[in-house]
């Protein structure tokens, strides 16, 4: 009988409760296994805090926000190898075993991939699933969560043309995505933006300015302007505002900005998240089962597979230049900078 532990460590976001079911579910239905959750990321390992999941405590979670486990941003190794960090470990080291779990699946983003991989460095099996709305995971084509930032984002923008149009107005929509441009170019270009920014391609003032005069002159009376948060500003601002300023300034035309922010990290998740988020919570367990440990699920194409942790930890995937999207999108006429 196999007793393994879940916790979920970084930004929460929709389809973390998805997954947590698809682990509880197999482990338990399929493998005949105990799941306990850890609470609040790598801070229950270290003060000792978890619960015993069931079957019948999966119930409601599959469209439901957030993660009933609760989260934290605790990294819980730090670089040095302080007398304190050593006394960390151990502490880990000795929950673990209180809590007797044979193996740990940890749910999250690039810091989580990290820490998992540290985990594995001590000698305890990890299973790691990719999670963040910010798509930024290296070696996964998809991760949960961007799904349904993207769809949030996308109505978003839908709802921004009639009030620029109505008032003649360059619109400014600044999403989310750390210093990744993934939600930004997804959403742009499903919403139909006209001036798309994004943190891995630079941009120019007067190129976005000419942008938006042209469509003037085209009789396009008003501007859709998608940023990433992660593009540069002037250091002292949040994208949206910098850019809608530089736009006011350098065009006389009234803009306005909207910060999406944490909305784009609420509510249920797509039924692509749920679906997607229930076969990686699935194959997780598979790999726990098979005694394949270390590694991190990922999607490859339509397939789940899966990849050693050790070549995850410390990269980010980042938009490429020439991506398909992007390559369209200026075909089309869109500006990105
Ligand atoms: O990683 C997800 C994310 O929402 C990023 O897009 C954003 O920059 C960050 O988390 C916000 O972090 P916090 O939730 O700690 O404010």
């Amino acid at each position: 009988m196999k007793k393994i532990g879940i916790l979920t460590s970084g930004g929460d976001c929709p389809g973390i409760n998805a997954t947590i079911r698809g682990v509880c579910k197999t482990a338990i239905n399929h493998y005949g296994m105990e799941v306990t959750g850890i609470h609040s990321g790598f801070l229950g390992l270290l003060e000792n805090d978890f619960e015993e999941l069931t079957d019948a405590s999966m119930s409601g979670l599959l469209n439901r926000g957030g993660t009933i486990l609760g989260t934290s941003r605790e990294k819980p190794f730090k670089k040095n190898a302080s007398p304190e960090q050593q006394e960390r470990r151990q502490l880990i080291l000795d929950n673990i075993e209180k809590m007797q779990l044979d193996a740990i699946v940890c749910i999250g983003g690039n810091g989580t991939q990290k820490s998992a991989a540290k985990l594995a460095g001590i000698g305890i099996p990890v299973v790691s699933i990719p999670k963040t709305i910010d798509n930024d995971v290296w070696g996964t084509d998809l991760t949960f969560g961007f799904d349904t930032a993207v769809t949030i984002a996308t109505d978003a923008i839908d709802r921004l043309h009639s009030t620029a149009s109505s008032h003649k107005r360059v619109m400014v929509i600044e999403v989310m995505g750390h210093k990744a441009g993934w939600i930004a170019l997804y959403s742009g270009m499903a919403g139909g933006g006209d001036v798309i920014l994004l943190p891995e391609i630079p941009y120019n003032i007067q190129n976005i300015r000419d942008a938006i005069i042209e469509r003037i002159n085209k009789g396009r009376t008003y501007s859709i302007i998608v940023v990433a948060e992660g593009i540069p500003t002037d250091g002292v601002k949040r994208a949206g505002e910098y850019m809608a300023q530089m736009i006011e300034y350098e065009t006389g035309i009234e803009t306005r900005e909207t910060v999406l922010g944490y909305i784009q990290r609420g509510g249920s998740p797509t039924p692509f998240d749920r679906n997607l988020a229930t076969r990686m919570g699935g194959h997780a367990t598979e790999l726990i089962a098979q005694g394949n440990f270390n590694r991190m699920v990922a999607m490859k194409g339509n397939d789940i597979i899966s990849v050693p942790l050790e070549e995850i930890a410390g990269r980010l995937k980042t938009v490429p230049a020439d991506h398909d999207l992007v390559v369209q999108g200026r075909r089309m006429g869109i500006c990105f900078g």
